[in-house]
């Protein structure tokens, strides 16, 4: 297995997951502030994301940014990352070795990021980080606690944006648990929200 390329926060090079490598047009690595608050955790990249290089512009993405927008958030001020960084095929979930494979992507990430707050968006991220299962629609909202790179974190459970556009009723949990994400800036940092200007 070859080894991985890290450039700061930025994985330059990788060939650890054979599948992936084949599929990907690139590596897609997290975006946002390298000393942000909050560092949201995607699972995967998919289709746009893969060609565009950057994590949830897709539709995904519109409904991160408008949940974001709506929590007094800017997407600039938050890191948003993946928890596999290159594209899968087909957008199927990651496997448990290509997750395992990335794993230290992310810890070194959330250890030089050093956020107040991991939010996970959906499943894989939340049972990848927490490493048990999760019942997202029940979890979503709860912050936990959990041993992530060299240091124990508050993680924040949310459900995936995109479960807001299969089942609407999930809308008022994902604005809720992205007002609860602000509060975490608003108390420890002083950073601003857009409401306040
Ligand atoms: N869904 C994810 O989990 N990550 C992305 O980057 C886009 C969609």
């Amino acid at each position: 297995m070859s080894e991985g390329e890290l450039d700061g926060l930025d994985v330059t090079a990788c060939e650890r997951c054979p599948a992936l490598v084949e599929c990907r047009s690139r590596i897609v690595n997290g975006v946002g502030p390298a000393d942000a608050d909050l560092l949201f955790v995607g699972e995967a990249p998919g289709q746009y994301e893969d060609e565009q290089g950057e994590p949830f512009v897709g539709r995904s993405g519109d409904v991160l940014d408008d949940g974001l927008r709506d929590a007094g958030l800017d997407r600039g001020d938050v890191r948003i990352t993946n928890c596999v960084r290159c594209r899968p095929p087909d957008n199927r979930d990651p496997t448990d070795e290509e997750l395992s494979n990335c794993r230290g992507y992310i810890e070194t990430e959330i250890d030089r990021v050093d956020p107040e707050v991991v939010v996970t968006l959906g499943k894989v991220p939340a049972e990848h980080l927490l490493e048990r299962d999760v019942a997202v629609t029940g979890e979503a909202g709860d912050v936990v606690e959990a041993e992530l790179g060299s240091e124990r974190r508050r993680v924040l459970i949310c459900v995936h944006p995109a479960a807001t556009l299969y089942d609407p009723s999930q809308r008022d949990t994902f604005a809720s648990t992205l007002e609860r994400a602000a509060d975490f800036t608003d108390e420890t940092s002083g950073q601003s929200r857009i409401g306040d200007f």
